[in-house]
């Protein structure tokens, strides 16, 4: 039987016309809402440092999709860099709809371990590069008068804080307070901001620095999602495919969580009672009822 997650979600054509500029698209969940993208008839520019990466990337989904994908070199800290890389664009396709903030950088540590450089690095990323792309892209659009629409991916501990990955929360928690703020602002000029919250997808940038051995081996990511289940890269590419879209063009401001259930898990006073099994239920309301 096919795979129930793995099914694409709009309507043929449902981004053609559109152009979207995807930040780390090269690997891992951009090159998979960019494959999307481009079978939905979108045009999309993938950036990263890497561009033996990219270009890889962009040959591999040319040959899958037959759509049109442009790799470009941009290490979205520099925005000198970010300001090439929409020239890039507009001389390619001669205008852009879309930013989608993806690029990151993360890996787990005990934070009074962290130099601060390794603390710069990744909010340098996440958030600097996340602003980087923001602000140039809507100058852009307002001098233009042009609507666009801003997509950032976040994490559903942008919301609640973790232990272990401290710059990376902070620089998330960030990306979103801007998220909804210029939702706000910048709706004037019909430039709508979104974000999406995933739960643990598989890619091998996550999970080599999330999830390195001797981690890996006795920590099960699936476990603590109610679902059991990790994502399926295709069901945040419906998702991300749906906020980018003109079908979700009255949702502003909102991060749209897509984790099986996972951070509220860890919320609920009493989640944890998940162990217990029918006859210590049993044993529990003899003794209560008594
Ligand atoms: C402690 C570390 C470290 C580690 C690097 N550093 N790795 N410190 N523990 N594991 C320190 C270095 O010693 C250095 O500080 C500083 O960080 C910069 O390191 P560089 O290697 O020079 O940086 P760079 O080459 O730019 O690489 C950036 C990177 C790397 C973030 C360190 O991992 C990277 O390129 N990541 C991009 C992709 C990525 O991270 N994807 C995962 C996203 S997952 P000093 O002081 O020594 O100079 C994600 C999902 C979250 O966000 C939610 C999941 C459920
Ligand atoms: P990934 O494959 O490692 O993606 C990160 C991308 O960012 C890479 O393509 C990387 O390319 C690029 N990048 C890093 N630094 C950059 C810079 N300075 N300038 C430009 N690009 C840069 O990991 P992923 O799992 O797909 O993550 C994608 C997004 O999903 C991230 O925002 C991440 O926080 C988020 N997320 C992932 C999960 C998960 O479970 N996988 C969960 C929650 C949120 P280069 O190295 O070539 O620059």
């Amino acid at each position: 039987m096919s795979n129930p997650y793995a099914q694409p979600m709009l309507r043929d054509n449902a981004l053609a016309g559109k152009t979207i500029i995807v930040t780390g698209g090269g690997t891992g969940l951009g090159r998979s809402m960019t494959t999307y993208f481009l079978q939905l008839g979108a045009n999309v520019v993938i950036s990263s440092r890497k561009l033996a990466v990219l270009e890889q990337t962009a040959a591999e989904l040319r040959e899958q999709t037959g759509g049109r994908v442009l790799a470009v070199a941009c290490d979205v800290r520099k925005y000198d860099e970010v300001e090439a890389m929409l020239a890039r664009t507009i001389a390619e396709f001669g205008r852009v709809d879309v930013l989608l903030n993806n690029a990151a950088g993360n890996f787990i540590s005990p934070t009074e371990r962290l130099s601060h450089k390794a603390f710069d690095v990744i909010v340098d990323i996440v958030l600097r590069g996340s602003y980087n792309c923001t602000l140039a892209l809507g100058k852009h659009w307002i001098a233009a008068k042009q609507p666009g629409t801003i997509l950032s991916i976040v994490t559903t501990y942008a919301s609640v804080g973790s232990a272990y990955v401290v710059p990376s929360a902070a620089a998330k928690a960030g990306v979103l307070a801007m998220t909804r703020s210029l939702a706000v602002e910048w709706a004037k000029y019909g430039i709508r901001s979104n974000a999406i919250a995933p739960g643990p997808f598989p890619t091998e940038g996550a999970w080599s620095r999330l999830f390195p051995e001797p981690l890996a081996s006795k920590l099960d990511p699936a476990a603590n999602v109610p679902l059991k289940r990790v994502g399926e890269h295709q069901e945040l590419a419906n998702l991300a495919a749906y906020l980018v879209s003109d079908f979700s063009a009255y949702v502003n401001g909102e991060v749209v969580t897509i984790d099986g259930g996972e951070w509220l898990n860890g919320a609920g006073e009493f989640n944890k009672l998940e162990i217990l099994t029918p006859e210590m239920w049993d044993q529990i309301e003899k003794t209560m009822r008594r």
